[in-house]
């Protein structure tokens, strides 16, 4: 029996955090087993905002910690397909084939995409623009069944359905219409209480920061503004640490006792951050061990080319599927085979 399959992956623009966590690694984690699974290290995606050689250069480091982080966070690297956007040619092939089935009108409604640019501070590309048609042929390459995603992905999943679909309809049926999984926090706040934990925004706290790194940034981190005193009553609604503290430390009556004593203002925030630096480091804690176990020269890279082949068999058996259905058969196929040799 081959079980159903999982597609999921990030940009290697920066090392994974708390968010991505909460996000969209927990369900990876949790799924890995019952679906056959699947992750892209999506370095084509990247370029719709970064395509300086200095971003592309330091994207092998940074796919690499995030391939690393992966593992770190309960990914099993011996059941899971690692893969390499790029050296998946046909990727490409599948994007184009896909372009013509959505609108520009249709990618121009994407709030999603409107914001990358807006953060790059740059006009929107013509690639930005076909940004989930892409992430698309990502997910339809490998004929995913689920994709676990963050908030900001859920519309690019949702043209993926609409792609397939159509797909399916005009041409035949040919891919599955892939479920989109929603994080447990599909958007969880930075330390400085912006709506977004980011990278770029300085206001992560990494998986793979050390024990230190979590005290500091959890001792600086934003709470109620209000409160200038332990002995005023503060609010626990929508405070950043309170938000960590449900997110992050499972011992639920220290919670509760924390957010008692707060609305009573008979609690200071030192303790209510010692607390939360103690659950995220009892979290950070076994992957802090196991990335060590894997961090050794090469391991990554060879988890990265095996998949990619991987990947690239799997590819080459959907383009020739969708081929098929197209009605590219006969002298197409003759002149096809023939120019790939
Ligand atoms: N868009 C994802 C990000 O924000 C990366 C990505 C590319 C992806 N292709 C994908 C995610 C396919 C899930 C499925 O970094």
């Amino acid at each position: 029996m081959t079980k159903p399959r999982m597609l999921t992956g990030d940009r290697p623009t920066g090392k994974l955090h708390l968010g991505h966590w909460v996000g969209t690694l927990k369900n990876r984690v949790r799924y890995q087993h019952q679906y056959q699974s699947f992750f892209i290290v999506a370095d084509l995606h990247m370029l719709t905002t970064k395509n300086r050689p200095e971003d592309i250069r330091e994207s092998a480091q940074n796919g690499h910690d995030m391939v690393l982080d992966s593992i770190a966070a309960g990914i099993d690297p011996s059941v899971v397909t690692f893969y390499l956007q790029s050296a998946v040619h046909e990727i490409n092939e599948i994007y184009t084939l896909l372009q013509n089935l959505t609108t520009v009108s249709r990618l121009e409604r994407i709030p999603s995409l409107k914001d990358m640019a807006r953060n790059a501070n740059i006009e929107m590309p013509f690639g930005l623009l076909g940004y989930p048609v892409l992430q698309a042929a990502d997910i339809l390459c490998v004929r995913a069944n689920i994709v676990p995603v963050g908030k900001d992905n859920e519309s690019h999943v949702e043209v993926t359905r609409e792609l397939a679909r159509r797909f399916n309809g005009i041409y035949g049926e040919v891919f599955p219409v892939p479920e989109l999984i929603q994080g447990e926090v599909p958007t969880l706040v930075g330390t400085d209480g912006q709506a977004k934990m980011s990278k770029s925004l300085g206001n992560a706290i990494f998986l793979s920061d050390t024990p230190r790194e979590v005290e500091r940034k959890v001792s600086s981190m934003y709470t109620d503004p209000n409160r200038i005193r332990a002995d005023v009553p503060g609010t626990v609604e929508g405070n950043p640490v309170f938000i960590y503290h449900d997110a992050f430390n499972p011992n639920r009556a220290e919670v509760e006792d924390l957010k008692d004593r707060y609305r009573l203002g008979t609690v200071g925030d030192v303790e209510v951050k010692r607390k939360l630096t103690i659950a995220i480091n009892g979290l950070l804690d076994p992957m802090r061990e196991r990335r060590a176990q894997y961090d050794q020269p090469g391991v990554v890279e060879e988890l990265l080319w095996n998949g990619t082949q991987v990947v690239r068999e799997e590819s080459k058996q959907t383009l020739q599927a969708m081929h098929q259905a197209m009605g590219f058969t006969g002298v197409w196929n003759r002149i096809r085979r023939k120019a790939e040799k």
